[in-house]
């Protein structure tokens, strides 16, 4: 895979440097509700001014601002405060979410030009959006001297690493709604995969006509419950006796256990996607047991799309596995093999 320059190659002592951060945080009215993805930013943040950046000017979009009101509700301000509470420094400021620029999302050149105006260096670190061709994460960097962030390589080193020479059995375990989106990394990697596991909505899908090309195991147990409420009459049904009208909210526990055990014994592990609805406690076991195996596995472990990643920070596992991607989408379309227009606009180490 490509590897673009590091900012560790680039001299920034007295320069103004642009950085590109994934600070698309979920928010609650005007508090930042997880500040994952702005710790994590923080690294390239801290490195750029222990080298003696004379300012470090950082932007980012956050959500998806269409109507006049989403110009109030997502404004950055919020997370202008988390920032500046985790790093203070006066030689750092945070600019306005970069989408409220209609040009953001056409790749503009224009509001390009603006972002690079009295910049000396352009530091993209925003795994998170590598994945699209927008002003500030793609057209920019053509318009200064760019580099890669330290989460940005890390990103690409440890996802990248499913995709080389892995130690076997490698296992691939997808879950989640969004089936569309995985069904491409499936393809993939399911090839590469000595087994792939598959539960959540997706298996229903799948199950109703495998467009895969290899063999997966789908749960032969669902928690199915009458409606798609929390407080639904539920129970633990044979996937061949669900009651009719009645939803499989969480993969059933000899599936966990079939799931489990298979995972508990990979050398190699890819983890995208919960096995049902964890959010409502009845139906999470079968996402809290394969997030313990996985834990427990002595494996090259990522976790990566954000409910998958949830669900192991809400357990407590984030520090067992190898590495949680802050990357939804953008893991996803670099473990399809997918070109990422914002790694590809920085120049090659
Ligand atoms: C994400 O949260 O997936 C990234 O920040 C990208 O956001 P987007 O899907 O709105 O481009
Ligand atoms: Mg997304």
């Amino acid at each position: 895979m490509r590897s673009p320059r590091s900012v560790e190659s680039a001299d920034v002592r007295g320069k103004r440097v642009l950085v590109r951060a994934d600070l698309n945080v979920p928010l609650e009215g005007r508090e930042v509700a997880d500040d994952t993805r702005i710790r994590a930013a923080l690294p390239t943040l801290r490195w750029l001014l222990e080298h003696g950046a004379k300012e470090v000017v950082v932007c980012s979009h956050l959500g998806r601002p269409k109507t006049d009101e989403d110009w109030e509700r997502l404004s950055i301000a919020p997370v202008a405060d988390r920032l500046l509470e985790l790093l203070p420094n006066s030689r750092i400021r945070l600019l306005e979410n970069t989408r409220f620029n209609p040009g953001e999302t056409k790749n503009d050149n224009g509001f390009a030009c603006e972002l690079a105006e009295g910049m000396d260096i352009f530091v993209n670190d925003a795994f998170g959006s590598v994945h699209r061709a927008h002003s500030s994460t793609e057209a920019v960097a053509r318009l200064l001297p760019s580099y890669a962030g330290l989460l940005l390589l890390a990103e690409l080193e440890h996802l990248g690493r499913l995709l080389g020479e892995v130690e076997h059995p490698f296992v691939l375990v997808a879950g989640g709604a969004k089936v569309d989106d995985k069904l491409a990394v499936l393809e993939h990697l399911g090839g590469r995969a000595d087994r792939v596991l598959i539960g959540g909505k997706m298996a229903e899908q799948v199950r109703a006509h495998n467009p895969l090309p290899f063999s997966v195991e789908l749960p032969v147990d669902v928690v199915a419950a009458s409606g798609f409420a929390e407080d639904a009459e539920a129970r633990v049904a044979d996937v061949t006796a669900v009651p009719e009208g009645w939803l499989g909210l969480d993969i059933g526990p000899e599936s966990a256990r079939a799931f489990s055990a298979i995972v508990r014994e990979a050398k190699t592990i890819f983890w995208n996607g919960p096995m049902g609805v964890f959010e409502w406690g009845r139906f999470a076991a079968g996402t809290r047991a394969v997030a313990e195996a996985v834990a427990e596995a002595d494996a090259y472990s990522v976790v990566g799309g954000g409910d998958s990643v949830r669900a192991i920070q809400e357990l407590g596992l984030a520090d067992r596995v190898s590495w949680v991607s802050t990357g939804g989408g953008a893991s996803l379309e670099l473990l399809e093999g997918r070109d990422l227009p914002g790694v590809a606009a920085i120049p090659e180490a």
